[in-house]
């Protein structure tokens, strides 16, 4: 009788036991690279699965059920959109000001790796705002200040609903810079003494457009590293790396991976030995399991 209702109890166990360990390895067995986030297209370099893309841009990008985030140490901007000709990227900072929003500064920060390979483009300008008379750009790091097509700070407090604030307070034209990536990413704001920034990208084509017209955003220009990648990308596969050593490696479908291109898995493959190792280690995990029930069971 007790073994009876025993045997049941133990099926369960097999079965649950058995479809944990099935459910925890089949994503990596069966995961492959998304190739858009929405609507934005998601090639080499970048990635939004782990062990697509190039390493350099691990971790960089984050795709959520509406929006494709870039990441940096300062927080995520919303990708507005990449253009895989020219090699930019454009992202918005929810958090800056901009013609319609005054909100408080907030640094840009990116990442060693980012300034390198991802750095903003020489037409996205940062424009500093309401600095104070002590600011270094006003003094003695005034030249990282330039002249923006001739727009000045008065169009800039007179034009936008949210920067006229800055007149309306201080009844008065506080100082203003526009300037560089690299003068943001050397001097922190606390530092610049300038309580508000915003950034416009196409700079190059906003002589005599005003400031409502501008585009607010940040363009960035990226670097495709050179790791001949078109060999994998032309037979069908798509350019990834392995996760633990980082060593590039061509992923083909969702079931094979070499280490250059998809022809014919003639390349080591390393998708073959991965698969012919993780079953029988998948049964040896339900044979060990099983038996430590069973083990419990005699014992009671
Ligand atoms: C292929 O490589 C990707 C990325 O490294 C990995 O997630 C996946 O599990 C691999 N597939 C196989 C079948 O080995
Ligand atoms: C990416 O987004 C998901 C939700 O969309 C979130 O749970 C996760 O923490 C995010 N990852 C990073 C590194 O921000
Ligand atoms: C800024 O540049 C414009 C032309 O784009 C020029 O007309 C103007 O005089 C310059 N202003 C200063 C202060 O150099
Ligand atoms: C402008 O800066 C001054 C300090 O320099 C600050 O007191 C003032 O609140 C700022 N204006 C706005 C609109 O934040």
């Amino acid at each position: 009788m007790a073994n009876q209702l025993r045997l049941p109890f133990l099926s369960f166990n097999h079965l649950t036991i058995y479809l944990i360990l099935l459910l925890s390895q089949s994503p990596q067995i069966f995961s492959t690279c998304r190739d858009f986030c929405n609507n934005i297209p998601i090639n080499y370099p970048f990635s939004i699965d782990d062990g697509c893309g190039a390493p350099q841009y691990r971790h960089m990008l984050n795709c959520s059920a509406t929006d494709l985030f870039f990441l940096t140490p300062s927080g995520n901007y919303k990708v507005q959109s990449i253009d895989y000709d020219k090699k930019t990227m454009t992202i918005f900072d929810p958090s800056m000001s901009t013609c319609s929003i005054l909100q408080p500064h907030h640094d840009f920060k990116m990442s060693e790796i980012q300034s390198a390979i991802i750095p903003p483009s020489p037409d996205t300008i940062f424009i500093l705002m309401n600095c104070s008379i002590d600011s270094p750009v006003l003094n003695h790091y005034k030249s990282v200040c330039f002249n923006f097509s001739g727009h000045s700070c008065d169009e800039l407090y007179g034009s936008c609903t949210s920067f006229k604030l800055f007149h309306m307070l201080s009844n008065s034209t506080p100082a203003c810079c526009f300037t560089g990536y690299e003068t943001v990413k050397y001097m922190s704001m606390d530092i610049l003494d300038c309580t508000h920034y915003t950034s416009v990208y196409n700079s190059d084509k906003l002589e005599g457009v005003g400031p409502l017209d501008w585009l607010y955003g940040m363009k960035l220009s990226f670097s495709v590293p050179d790791t001949g990648c078109e060999r994998c990308a032309k037979s069908g596969g798509n350019c990834g790396f392995d996760v633990e050593t980082e060593m590039a490696q061509c992923i083909c479908a969702s079931t094979s991976n070499s280490t250059r291109d998809c022809a014919g898995g003639r390349e080591s493959n390393f998708a073959e030995s991965y698969r012919a190792s993780s079953f029988p280690r998948l049964q040896l995990l339900y044979i060990l399991a099983l038996g430590a029930i069973s083990y419990r069971i005699v014992l009671r």
